[in-house]
């Protein structure tokens, strides 16, 4: 249905949260699935994929693992930009390390994946690309250095989607909101109810599950979104849509 059957698909971040939801979507639809992640622990956890171990900030690094990659399975026609990492809840944890850190993984870490492919991408006649950017690229929820570098994504992912179209290059985003993955943890052990807290901010009553967001991506990677280049798409229970706690509680409808 999806028409991925035995397509290369590149994910990074694979052994987290999202990550492993995009592994069994992807697994599911038939496709050949590279599974990147600085963690060797968590890539070993995953089955059914070759697995590739590397820094996503370190330029050479990369460079060496895509060429790695293709080697191994070629021209990838699927990458998911998946990897992310925030911990500088506001401007007052902004340090100049906080920042130079968390637009290295979360936009330097988008790039790093990319770049390297392109020739063979082009040289095979195209493919899709889909980063994991955030709600937090769209509007202020905190975390002010990895907002910047998920809206900049966002401009990395239109960047490509104009330049590379003509190469049959798709580049599409996704926007998740609040999911409850291992990056929640933190939070979580010194706020346990913080996820039945951040639901009533959300039109839907809920979060967003990992596997929703693999559906999301899964489609804008399949050529089911043939014609769709360039977008930012919201998966987010309708956050993006307005403020329901301000139309209730000030609106009072
Ligand atoms: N969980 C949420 O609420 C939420 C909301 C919006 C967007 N996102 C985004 O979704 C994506 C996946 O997040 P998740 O919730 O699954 O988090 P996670 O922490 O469970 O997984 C992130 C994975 O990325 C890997 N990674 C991080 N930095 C890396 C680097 N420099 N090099 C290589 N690998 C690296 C980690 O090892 C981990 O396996 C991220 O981009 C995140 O920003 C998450």
């Amino acid at each position: 249905m999806f028409g991925l059957e035995d397509k290369h698909v590149v994910v990074s971040g694979a052994g987290g949260g999202i990550g492993r939801a995009l592994v069994t979507v992807f697994l599911q639809a038939g496709a050949r699935v590279t599974a990147c992640d600085r963690d060797p622990a968590l890539l070993a956890a995953l089955s059914g994929v070759e697995t590739e171990c590397f820094e996503l900030t370190d330029h050479e690094a990369s460079q060496r693992a895509a060429e790695a990659i293709l080697a191994r399975s070629g021209a990838p026609d699927v990458i998911i930009g998946n990897a992310g990492f925030t911990r500088a809840e506001g401007m007052a944890n902004v340090t100049p390390a906080v920042w130079d850190l968390e637009i290295a993984i979360n936009l330097t870490g988008g790039y790093n994946l990319v770049a390297p492919f392109l020739p063979a991408m082009t040289e095979a006649g195209g493919g899709s690309i889909v980063f994991v950017s955030s709600v937090n690229g769209l509007a202020h929820f905190g975390n002010p250095a990895y907002s910047a570098a998920k809206a900049g994504l966002i401009g990395y992912a239109r960047s490509l989607a104009v330049e590379c179209g003509r190469s049959g290059i798709r580049a599409n985003v996704v926007c998740p909101g609040s999911v409850r993955t291992p990056a929640w943890d933190h939070r979580l052990s010194k706020e346990p109810d913080l996820i039945t807290e951040v639901s009533k901010y959300y039109p839907l009553g809920r979060i967003v599950t990992p596997e929703e967001v693999a559906q999301a991506v899964l489609f804008l990677a399949s050529p089911l979104s043939g014609g769709i280049t360039g977008v930012a798409l919201p998966v987010d229970a309708g956050l993006m849509a307005g403020n329901l706690r301000f139309v209730r509680e000030i609106i009072g409808a």
